[in-house]
């Protein structure tokens, strides 16, 4: 299967990230063949700052190459250096009715606010579209929240190919479970809208300083406690092992216990989850060189496949 996702460079990855999607990725780059970019170009929408969006673009790459995406499993590239896509994304917005747009939560939740909204955040589901159809890929691995814009990628696909011929793949979302529970540090799910996100890569003293404050309820130290609906366990429970993960619940479960001993106990795990991509970051970051190739070898991948679909879609509609 041909498996593609874009990730947005809008900060820095959090735990909510790696575990929601990041680490899914990595695992389907293992028996399919694999694209992930960095959707430089959606983030634009949002992010205004240039030095800031290199830099984040930069980051997202090194951060994904730490956390085990292999460059000579996975096409990794950056969404602007193929301009394919943006040449397709015409293509498909030349039919792609206003009002299946207007339908689309993030302009509609940004014209409900009152906000300014402008065109670049209005067609932003077709530039997705293009992204997708651009390689032909079968499977979108993506959260929940963006199933609607697969839909809005099948529905052009649909009235493309019935209008021209069959040029492109019908993909298919598959959508990532939140196989775990990650609450931030108020214990609301983890998101940086709610500013109590855990990073990935944080500096490990700031990062033991978040984890020694996050909420805890103020029931007495000697009562038993449910560990399975307490937040501190769940994200205990990402990063322990089995034994130990027992081990903590039945800690819970007798009583007598202070929430200090378990945010040590997952400032522990987490920095030695995240050791060896701690480590293997600070090796990439110092060789800028290295990714700067790795990223071209992508693009020149990624536009290989992305060019011979905008030929077949150009030779359709009389554009050859
Ligand atoms: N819109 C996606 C998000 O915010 C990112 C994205 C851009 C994407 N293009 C894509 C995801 C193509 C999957 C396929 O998460």
């Amino acid at each position: 299967m041909r498996v593609l996702s874009g990730i947005q460079p809008t900060g820095r990855f959090h735990w909510g990230n790696y575990f929601g999607a990041i680490r899914q990725y990595i695992d389907l780059q293992h028996g399919n063949e694999a694209y992930y970019f960095i959707a430089n170009l959606h983030a634009l929408t949002t992010v205004r700052d240039s030095t800031l969006l290199a830099q984040l673009t930069l980051d997202a790459a090194i951060d994904l190459l730490a956390l085990g995406l292999d460059p000579s499993r996975a096409t990794l590239f950056v969404q602007s250096d193929v301009p394919e896509v943006s040449e397709l994304c015409w293509l498909l917005m030349t039919g792609t009715p206003m009002g299946l747009l207007e339908r689309c939560h993030a302009f509609k939740d940004k014209k409900a606010k009152g906000l300014p909204a402008d065109a670049g955040l209005f067609t932003y589901p077709v530039l997705m579209a293009a992204d997708i159809l651009a390689y032909d890929a079968d499977v979108v691995p993506v959260g929940e929240d963006q199933l609607q814009h697969i839909e809005v990628c099948r529905d052009l696909a649909a009235s493309f190919n019935h209008h021209f011929g069959q040029v492109f793949t019908m993909p298919k979302a598959k959508i990532l479970e939140r196989s775990a529970k990650v609450p931030g540090t108020d214990g609301e799910k983890m998101s940086k809208s709610y500013n109590n996100t855990l990073e990935v890569f944080e500096d490990v003293k700031a990062q033991q300083k978040k984890i020694m404050r996050i909420m805890t309820d103020s029931r007495p130290m000697e009562d038993p406690k449910e560990p399975d609906t307490d937040h501190l366990f769940q994200l205990y429970s990402l990063m322990a092992n089995d034994s130990e993960r027992e081990a903590m619940a039945l800690v819970y479960r007798g009583g007598g216990f202070g929430y200090g001993e378990v945010k040590k106990a997952l400032v522990e795990v987490s920095q030695r989850y995240f050791g060896e991509a701690r480590a293997k970051r600070d090796e990439l970051a110092a060789d800028p060189k290295r990714i700067d190739e790795i990223l071209a070898d992508g693009a020149i991948r990624a536009r290989k496949k992305a060019g011979e679909v905008l030929k077949r879609a150009k030779q359709a509609t009389g554009l050859h």
